[in-house]
């Protein structure tokens, strides 16, 4: 097991009718600021229940900030922000909303632009506090300090990583009115996650490791249940938790990670918009192909341990392991190549361009450059 150090402060308040409990959570004397996104909150009753919540606040409501959040949305409610003197931030929507919410607690203190601080973690300074009612279960952002933020103009899109929220309220009656493509996105993402973090080499700690399964075991057995109902509570519930637990630190403890399949994916939402799920059920079978041999060991782990693969070769064991991760994708009405989103061999030359032009060494091994990179969108074409 490696050494590692495991400290977060996130207060998870789950369940029920607890976006009332914001009225005690955030301190009376704050000027808040709680941001939106494009108003699915309007029609599900979440909007009434945060205004309600928070009657006996002083507050300001920002709203628009889009999937993918862009700097350039930012950079406006950084100016609202400044002009009403907030100093706490209430981000309520899913993880692009608080993703934006989190760049918008350091870019309010810091008088350069809000994308130097994206672009380089030595500018980060003083934060704002931010929480979040958080609607839709995915990015694990409610629990982590990362956020992704894209920049439309330059046509990029860049993780930081800085500070946890203050809590997060996970209500999974929130997620009922959540669309199915989105939610497919989701259960993906959640996958994909613990996949990045788990899919490496065996035998760095067996205890992370079955947590990591435990969660890919969950998001299986509950996805095809949730397309049939996504009003159940119970089902609901696993999957919220699921997503928050599959990218809090917990699976992370001891382990190296990879990333390969996220740090490609971003480069097709950043040049043609794709939502961040759907790039990653494209991406991460290609990803296990093509580094089939360096991650053997643990392809067969996983697939004996959650696909139940246990008879054939070792190569046809690996096989039949990358083949039910892209089956599981497309059970999910996922599209699993480039060709199914009109990506091709334009695109896989730029994200080469890219990945060479920022001399990228990818991946628990450090070697995914461009031409590594180019393999693996060759290998989903
Ligand atoms: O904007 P509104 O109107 O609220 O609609 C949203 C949006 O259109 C809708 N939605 C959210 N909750 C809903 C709902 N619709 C109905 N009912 C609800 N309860 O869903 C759409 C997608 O929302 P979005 O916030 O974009 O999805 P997600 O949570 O998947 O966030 C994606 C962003 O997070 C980043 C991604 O790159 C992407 O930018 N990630 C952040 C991470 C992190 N902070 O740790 C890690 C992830 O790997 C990921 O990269
Ligand atoms: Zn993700």
């Amino acid at each position: 097991m490696n050494n590692f150090v495991f400290q977060n402060p996130t207060k998870l308040i789950f369940g029920k009718g607890t976006i009332a409990r914001l009225a005690r959570e955030i301190p009376g004397d704050k000027t808040v600021m709680v941001t939106y996104g494009g108003g699915s909150v309007k029609k599900n009753g979440i909007y009434d229940q945060v205004t309600a919540a928070l009657k006996n606040h002083r507050y300001i409501e920002f709203w628009g900030i889009e999937p993918n959040p862009s700097v350039e949305t930012l950079r406006q409610a950084v100016a609202l922000g400044k002009e009403h003197h907030v100093d706490y931030l209430l981000a309520v929507g899913g993880g692009s909303v608080l993703d934006g919410t989190k760049l918008i607690s350091v870019a309010i203190p810091y008088s350069g632009d809000a994308w130097e601080l994206v672009l380089n973690a030595e500018l980060l300074g003083d934060a704002l506090p931010v929480a979040s009612v958080m609607t839709m279960p995915a990015t694990g952002s409610e629990m982590n300090a990362g956020a992704v933020i894209s920049n439309k103009t330059t046509q990029e899109k860049f993780a930081f990583n800085y500070k946890h929220p203050q809590f997060a309220i996970l209500d999974p009656e929130t997620t009922y009115s959540i669309p199915a493509f989105h939610i497919a996105c989701g259960l993906a993402d959640t996958f994909v996650h613990v996949m990045e973090q788990y899919m490496t080499t065996p035998d760095q700690s067996w205890l992370t490791d079955r947590w990591a399964e435990g969660i890919l075991l969950n998001v299986v057995e509950i996805a095809p249940k949730i397309a049939e109902n996504k009003h159940d509570y119970h089902l609901m519930s696993e999957y919220m938790l699921s997503a928050t637990l599959a990218l809090n630190g917990l699976i992370s403890m001891g382990v190296t990670q990879d990333w390969v399949t996220h740090m490609i994916g971003h480069e097709l939402t950043a040049i043609h918009g794709i939502t961040h799920g759907q790039s990653l059920a494209i991406v991460l079978p290609a990803t296990m192909t093509v580094l089939q041999a360096q991650k053997r060991g643990k392809i067969l782990q996983y697939g004996e341990r959650v696909w139940g693969i246990t008879t054939g070769t070792p190569t046809e064991r690996v096989l039949a392991a990358i083949d039910c991760t892209e089956q599981f994708f497309r059970s999910l009405n996922l599209a699993t190549h480039l060709n199914e989103v009109q990506i091709g061999e334009e695109t896989i030359a730029e994200v080469e361009r890219r990945f060479n032009e920022r001399k990228v060494a990818l991946g628990e091994a450090c070697n995914v450059n461009g031409a590594i990179a180019r393999a693996i969108l060759e290998a989903c074409l």
